[in-house]
């Protein structure tokens, strides 16, 4: 087709295009750098209260304390858990996180997870992300943080003290942490827990290695 066909009107001049996407391109730009520490368009103002909430510092009276109707009966913000709730990640037996605690974990407690192959798998993939960093990828206790300075622990070769403690009193130590060695209940679930107990058992030689345990795992 002829461009000349098409007449001058309809053409719009190349200055023109440019202007226009100049100016949008400003308005863009200048919409992104704008600093506002407020929402941009409310969609129910109605709201607000949610979107200016202020946050309730813990240690303070509760709001409503000096009119002598306080958000909480007592007047404090700071709450307790409400009675019969567990925190997240630890055992509704609450044992006390004390050695006498993890003993008695190690004689309550028994490791109900089977160890199949994809769950001790799974264990030793848990063990190389959680524990390795300070025991060694074998446990050896020679672990990237250990080298750092904390002492290593070992407590994946047979015959190390961590190879006697009952499976209960490991799951303590890995719930509430032990001196340096912090709790890991919020970063590793329960069942996660018994199955990196599995693992350990495989580093001190007294579960098979998931390849040699075959199909349904190790017994
Ligand atoms: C931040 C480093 C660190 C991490 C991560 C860590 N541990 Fe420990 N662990 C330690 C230290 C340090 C000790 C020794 C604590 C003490 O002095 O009582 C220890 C002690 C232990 C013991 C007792 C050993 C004994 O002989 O008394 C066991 C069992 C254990 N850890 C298991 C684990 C498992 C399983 C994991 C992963 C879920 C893990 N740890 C993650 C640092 C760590």
């Amino acid at each position: 087709m002829n461009a000349k066909a098409i007449p001058h009107d309809y053409a719009v001049p190349h200055s023109r295009l440019a202007q226009a996407a100049a100016m949008t391109l400003i308005c863009v730009g200048a919409s992104g750098c704008m600093v506002s520490d407020k929402p941009n368009w409310m969609f129910l103002p109605q709201l607000n209260a949610m979107l200016y909430s202020s946050a309730a510092e813990s240690q303070l009276a509760a709001p409503g304390a000096a009119t002598g109707h306080p958000v909480f009966a007592n007047g404090k913000n700071l709450q307790l858990p409400p009675v019969g709730t567990v925190p997240r990640g630890f055992t509704p037996d609450h044992f006390a996180a004390t050695p006498e605690g993890a003993k008695l974990a190690g004689e309550t407690l028994t490791n109900a997870v089977p160890p199949t192959a994809e769950n001790l798998r799974r264990g030793a993939e848990r063990f190389a992300i959680f524990c390795s960093p300070c025991h060694g990828p074998k446990g050896y206790g020679d672990g990237e943080v250990a080298k750092k300075g904390i002492p290593g622990m070992p407590i994946g070769i047979p015959g190390v003290p961590a190879a006697q403690f009952p499976d209960g009193h490991v799951f303590h130590i890995i719930t509430y942490g032990r001196n340096l060695m912090g709790s890991h209940a919020s970063q590793i679930d329960a069942e996660d827990r018994w199955k990196i107990i599995h693992h350990l058992r495989v580093l001190q030689g007294k579960l098979p290695a998931p390849a040699a345990a075959g199909e349904g795992g190790a017994k």
